[in-house]
């Protein structure tokens, strides 16, 4: 399938207005939501090697990362049954959901566990949850297909991949370093309008 890359394009120039006004904390807000909200509500312009599943990991392929490290935009791609461990974010977050559907657990930091607060919720394509570090953004997610593929687009107010962060064991409340890394070495060649330009010619 052709991916239409024009709005992956046009949302990471919006991206990138909103944190030269605003800076990367100052970014996140209902105008950043619309634009991301615009980019799911179309499901034409994921690159393939962006949407491929893994059989045993789910995937983190970085589609955009501002030069500045000002936010970073992946593509998270979950196999029947994948799921990530209790983790949070140290930034804020928005996680969109493009294709199929996922589950998120919140949970509460204790002394001695990680509670569940409350339960857990589930996003169906076009819906945004947001993650803030203030609020308490530590959860769980995975797959809510048993069958099929699911993908969600994360936004996050920083290079997230390389941001020390943490991951939780739910019952003892255990506190672990971690780096997320990106699943590729490689990222969406946005820059290459020649067939449009081409068109153009006289
Ligand atoms: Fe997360």
């Amino acid at each position: 399938m052709f991916a239409n890359l024009g709005r992956l394009r046009a949302f990471v120039a919006e991206a990138t207005l909103l944190a030269d006004r605003h800076g990367s904390s100052g970014m996140a807000g209902p105008t950043l939501q619309a634009a991301l909200a615009d980019l799911v509500a179309h499901d034409d312009w994921l690159p393939e090697s962006c949407a491929a599943p893994h059989p045993e990991y789910y995937q983190q392929h970085l589609l955009h990362c501002d030069p500045l490290e000002r936010f970073s935009l992946v593509s998270f791609v979950w196999g029947p049954g994948q799921s990530t461990p209790v983790h949070d974010h140290a930034v804020w977050g928005y996680v969109a959901m493009l294709r199929g559907s996922e589950f998120s657990q919140r949970y509460l930091k204790t002394a001695s566990a990680c509670v569940p607060d409350g339960a857990p919720t589930a996003l169906q394509p076009g819906q945004i949850d947001v993650l803030s570090p203030l609020g308490g953004d530590i959860h769980r997610v995975w797959n809510a297909c048993e069958d099929a593929v699911s993908i969600s687009i994360h936004l996050y107010g920083g290079n997230i991949g390389a941001i020390a962060r943490h991951v939780f064991d739910p019952d003892t409340g255990q506190t672990k370093p971690f780096v997320s890394g990106y699943s590729s070495a490689h990222v969406p060649n946005l820059w290459d309008r020649s067939a449009e330009v081409r068109l153009t010619l006289k």
